[in-house]
């Protein structure tokens, strides 16, 4: 956050964490805040708490109405021991921070909470998002010269460096972007940066690699442009400074040196149409969700940008030269409306996700799928069609509940093109170092196209020259930019941490780009025509199962709560819904469960069986319909007490057995049916058990660290 316009405290720590409130999917076991102090060239305040923003604003409050806090209990500020937070105070600029954290390295704790500082006059402070992956030989470098470190964090030493190459490298006094520059050189890991140094009083600067960042722009006036030229590096530029910064002997007494040859930044500013200075807000978020409140004009930085902004200027630096990349970063306009980030009449995110579903999917398929000439046209892929049909196999790759709605069309990817179909779990990809071919389409579904193994695996496919296709709910993310073509599912923003109505829509995409495909093949015409028709009743059928939730709310209370442990069981299509079922239940409602491919029933899991476990028999009529009968009679064999989610007109199940009984649609599309019920029923037992529906522990939205 930075500001050139009038505010005081009170409205940049309101407005930080309302941003933070925004963000705490991503992470929530700890929050922070770094203000001014009473001048930009004190050490910055610090509020840190364990917990979620809730806590954060309450220390706040108690803070602000009370001597400042001590070091001891880990809100540490050295400025403000026995002093208490003037609210009121008024800055004409100023550069402000916050950070909600999800702990890779350390225990959640205040000491371990962004914003990290450099030493206890808080020369360099900084909130990060990802990892560093060399934090360890930098500490100990850092350390044998003499630096102090106080948290167990990768980040922290990210801070120290800055400090230490401000120390040893007088040529990099005068430029903050290119010390940072410097700093940014030696991390090797995933970061997305937000810097503040008492040394460079109002201004900031932002550093991406790996993890998503964007930068809104706020102000009254009309902007006199809509884009931002990037400066590319001059190598030359800092004579002074040496290419290995950390080899230098007795690095501490440094060059000392003429001037450095700074060029004067090429990158366009802002100004108003008429040229006037202008009040300006700049917010820098990880994602838009953050900033929406303020404005809609954001500008999405690409990996390697270093942003700096100072005196109510954007300019944007490369780290270094890359011809693939452009040298202009567009001013967007976001589409998203406050209102679709607010819970509004319901309870939970979760559970306005899962109401949602029968518009989303329509969003999916508005302006792609023509009902009455029974085609689908998804304008993405269109000139692409040609390269993937001649392709020689399509591997999806995702993770988590994406993973499963790639599962959910293997069979018909499979059925429609004829090619065969790789359906790889991201890490498991990389770790097996997977061979992947030039003549290979990959095809990568992610909510927020932001998950670090999908990227990672999107990397590593671009490198071997395979066709990248994206499938992506949020617009503007990484997945959506790198990958070749793509589709995105339109469900608008998922905030609960357990995604749901992203998999409907996930679920829906990928079948039109199945039925796209395939629509050169007269053979298929009429299976086409069927998953279409089909499609056109879904949203209906989905409202109609959500008609049912008070008796779903009732079979969680009375025969799933209070017990350790649910299979899930099902065959065919309907793999995916066990796998997606039961990583709902395991996620909100922390009981554990399992899904099960019926046909391996006897192969293992049979043994689990007894008249106390709960089993949930997908039994919808398909193909398969007598191969899971007889699965299910081998667990009543067993005293299993079987619920049954079935077709409303299916009378063969037996009377005893309790039921779900679900509309009935093409086979290829029960699924999107059938998963329904088993969202309810995980939302009902997190309630039952008194979990954060939207916020379960140990989890983040949208894992951009490895
Ligand atoms: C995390 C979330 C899951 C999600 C997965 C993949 O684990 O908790 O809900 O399915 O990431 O996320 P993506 O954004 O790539 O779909």
């Amino acid at each position: 956050c930075s500001y050139l316009c009038e505010k005081d405290r009170k409205y940049v720590c309101e407005t930080l964490c309302n941003g933070l409130a925004r963000l705490e999917y991503r992470g929530y076991d700890s929050a922070g805040i770094g203000i001014d102090g009473d001048s930009p060239t004190d050490p910055v305040i610090l509020f840190k708490e364990v917990g979620k923003v809730a806590a954060l604003r309450k220390h706040i409050a108690e803070a602000i109405a009370t001597p400042y806090p001590s070091e001891a209990n880990g809100h540490a500020n050295s400025n403000g021991h026995g002093k208490t937070v003037d609210m009121t105070k008024v800055y004409l600029s100023q550069t402000s921070m916050a950070h909600t954290r999800w702990a890779t390295h350390g225990v959640p704790s205040p000491l371990n909470c962004h914003p990290h500082v450099s030493d206890s006059h808080t020369e360099f402070s900084l909130v990060h998002n990802g990892i560093i992956t060399n934090y360890k030989e930098l500490k100990l470098v850092l350390l044998k010269r003499g630096y102090a470190f106080r948290t167990d964090t990768d980040t922290e030493a990210v801070a120290v460096l800055c400090k230490y190459v401000w120390d040893t490298q007088p040529p990099l006094r005068s430029n903050f972007t290119e010390l940072i520059k410097t700093v940014v050189k030696e991390l090797e890991g995933s970061f997305a940066f937000v810097f503040k140094s008492t040394h460079f009083p109002d201004e900031i600067v932002a550093a991406r690699r790996g993890s998503p960042l964007l930068i809104g722009v706020k102000t009254d006036r009309k902007l006199k442009v809509d884009f931002v030229d990037v400066e590319l590096p001059n190598e030359e530029r800092i004579e002074d400074v040496p290419a290995n910064l950390l080899a230098v002997p007795n690095a501490q007494n440094g060059p000392t040196s003429a001037a450095p040859k700074i060029r004067r930044s090429q990158s366009r500013a802002f100004l108003s149409e008429d040229g006037m200075p202008q009040p300006i807000e700049y917010f820098v978020a990880s994602d838009a969700s953050a900033v929406i409140e303020h404005t809609k004009r954001v500008l999405y930085l690409e990996d390697d940008d270093i942003a700096h902004i100072a005196e109510g200027e954007l300019h944007i630096h490369r780290l270094r030269r890359d011809d693939t990349v452009s040298s202009v970063r567009a001013i967007e306009t976001l589409e998203i409306e406050l209102a679709e980030i607010m819970k509004g009449q319901y309870d939970h995110f979760m559970q306005k996700e899962i109401y949602e579903q029968p518009e989303s999917v329509v969003n999916t398929m508005r302006g792609r799928v023509n009902f009455d000439t029974r085609e689908v046209f998804l304008g993405g892929l269109k000139a692409y069609l040609p390269t993937i049909r001649r392709g020689r196999r399509l591997i999806f790759v995702a993770c988590g509940t994406s993973y499963h709605s790639c599962i959910a069309v293997r069979p018909v990817f499979e059925e429609l093109t004829d090619n065969p179909v790789q359906v790889e779990l991201a890490s498991d990809f990389l770790d097996r170092r997977t061979p992947v071919f030039r003549d290979d389409v990959a095809i990568f579904v992610s909510q927020s196209g932001e998950t670090a193994d999908t990227i990672l695996a999107m990397r590593y496919c671009l490198e071997r020259g395979a066709l990248c296709i994206g499938v992506v709910n949020a617009v503007g993310s990484t997945l959506s930019r790198e990958t070749h073509s793509g589709v995105h599912i339109n469900a608008g923003p998922e905030i609960g941490v357990a995604s749901t109505k992203a998999y409907t829509s996930q679920y829906v995409a990928l079948v039109m780009i199945a039925v796209q495909l395939s629509d050169d093949s007269i053979l298929k015409t009429k299976r086409r025509q069927q998953i279409i028709d089909g499609l056109h009743d879904i949203p209906g059928q989905l409202r109609q199962v959500l008609g049912m939730d008070k008796a779903l709310q009732a079979m969680a209370k009375d025969m799933l709560s209070g017990q350790k442990s649910l299979l899930i069981m099902g065959r065919g299509y309907q793999y995916a819904t066990c796998l997606e079922g039961a990583l709902k239940i395991k996620e909100v409602s922390y009981m554990h469960s399992e899904g099960i491919l019926a046909g391996e029933l006897k192969h293992g899991p049979l043994a689990l069986v007894d008249e106390h476990l709960p089993v949930i028999f997908i039994m919808t009529r398909d193909s398969l319909y007598p191969k899971v009968q007889s699965a299910l009679s081998q667990v009543t064999a067993r005293k299993g007490k079987p619920i049954i989610i079935c077709n409303d007109d299916d009378d063969s199940v037996p009377e005893s057995a309790k039921v779900i009984r679900v509309p009935r649609t093409v086979d290829c599309l029960q699924g999107l049916i059938n998963v329904l019920p088993l969202q309810l029923l995980s939302y009902h037992l997190a309630i039952l058990n008194h979990v954060d529906v939207d916020f379960p522990r140990n989890l983040a939205k949208s894992v951009t660290t490895e």
